[in-house]
């Protein structure tokens, strides 16, 4: 039994003189996008920091965030952000094309009071994406040169805050810096969760990031913060095919596009350790040219792909869920967007509902719930998939950690 390790020790908006200050805020507009025509397709992300931005009209803001990651086909300009920001606000956002150069430091400079401005994908500085510690970060181009042109540093990036990267590590170093209100709104939810207090806790653990999924099951399994562990969506695949199954090459070519080969090594590795506490589905639901085919595991290997949990896993996952105590899902068990493979994904969120107590995380996921229609259900809807997961996972979160210390030599 531990308590989730949040708590209140770093320094929020209330307890920082915003008003006529330059403040840069560090928020996770991270959203699904069409990669096609670039129109960002939901808005929770962007609403989640209402408050927080309702707070800085009295200062001049300069929002720092990012869209997807490298090589993937949404990791585009932040543009369309700009568009969907001033929907929030009800004013001009400008965008600026620049993240820390001449031209973003000359638009900071020109600003005045209750200006708001968006600088470009930090993701596009190579540097921003290496997971170092907050004083090596502190030393990058882009802490350096932004910086000295700001009184204070807020991170509401709470879905962000898993990363060591340089926007959500550095700028806490050598600036006063706090948390927004969404940080503090979600950090205070998860306090409230005593992890492996209330007995059986499951996590259910789906979608597509299979790497972070990976290190939060090695870390729940090794703590023994989990009972069972569930699998769907594209982290189940992985887990079958590090069985020993073969899942068929267009579920496997999928894993490999996606960069994830090397992980299914590291899954047989936590299958020999955690084999017991782990669940995989008994069967699946392949698309054959988006008809919905039900499959047994031992019928594998199948020429369409895998593209949701079949109805006899839906039913066993059911039973498991809905006797829990806590029940923590993170992740889509399959492409809910498509109807024909929506049914694992709702069956399981409703499943999760009717458990003791329901935490549910992530940006997918999130869509999920709203679309299910079940967000008053469910005790926490969180914006952040893998940080709310590593939180409850008890690990600590470099974000958080950086405005911890921060708090304590601003505080001296
Ligand atoms: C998210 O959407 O989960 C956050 O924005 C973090 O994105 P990342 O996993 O690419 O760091």
């Amino acid at each position: 039994m531990y308590l989730a390790e949040v708590r209140r020790d770093y320094l929020t908006m209330d307890d920082l003189a915003i008003r006529g200050k330059t403040v840069l805020v560090r928020l996770d507009l991270n959203s699904p996008m069409d990669p096609s025509t670039g129109r960002i397709l939901g808005e929770e992300k962007f609403w989640s920091h209402a408050e927080t931005l309702k707070e800085l009209e009295k200062a001049r803001t300069v929002v720092l965030a990012h869209q997807s990651r490298p090589g993937k086909k949404d990791f585009t300009t932040m543009e369309p952000h700009a568009k969907m920001l001033r929907r929030i606000v009800r004013q001009k956002v400008t965008y600026v094309d620049d993240v820390f150069g001449s031209h973003a430091q000359k638009a900071i400079d020109e600003m005045k009071v209750g200006e708001m401005l968006l600088l470009e994908n930090v993701r596009f500085y190579s540097e921003e994406n290496m997971n170092r510690s907050p004083e090596e970060h502190a030393k990058t181009h882009l802490v350096k040169e932004l910086a000295p042109h700001f009184d204070l540093f807020i991170n509401d990036a709470f879905g962000s805050a898993h990363r060591s990267h340089a926007s959500l590590v550095g700028f806490t170093e050598v600036l006063p810096s706090g948390a927004g209100k969404l940080m503090e709104k979600e950090l205070d939810a998860l306090n409230k969760v005593l992890v492996g207090a209330d007995r059986p806790c499951i996590f259910v653990l789906g979608g597509t990031k299979v790497d972070d999924t990976l290190d939060i099951i090695k870390n729940v399994l090794s703590r023994g913060g989990a009972d069972k562990i569930l699998l769907t969506g594209v982290v189940a695949n992985v887990f079958l095919a590090a069985s020993g199954i073969d899942i068929g090459a267009p579920s496997l070519q999928y894993i490999e596009k996606e960069g994830y080969s090397d992980e299914i090594p590291k899954a047989k590795a936590l299958l020999h350790k955690f084999g017991n506490k782990i669940d995989m589905p008994k069967d699946v639901a392949l698309s054959q040219k988006g008809k919905r085919v039900e499959i047994a595991i031992g019928e594998l290997p199948a020429k369409y792909p895998i593209w949701d949990i079949g109805l006899e896993t839906i039913v066993a996952f059911y039973d498991e869920i809905e006797d829990a105590k806590i029940a923590i899902l993170h992740g889509p068990a399959g492409v809910f967007e498509e109807e024909n493979f929506a049914l694992g994904t709702f069956e399981i969120l409703e499943a999760v509902t009717e458990s003791g107590f329901s935490i549910v995380g992530g940006g997918h996921t999130g869509a999920a719930v709203q679309k299910a229609g079940l967000e008053r259900k469910i005790a926490h809807v969180s914006t952040g998939g893998s940080a709310c997961i590593n939180v409850l996972a008890g690990k600590e979160l470099p974000g958080v950690e950086a405005l911890k210390k921060a708090a304590k030599r601003f505080r001296k």
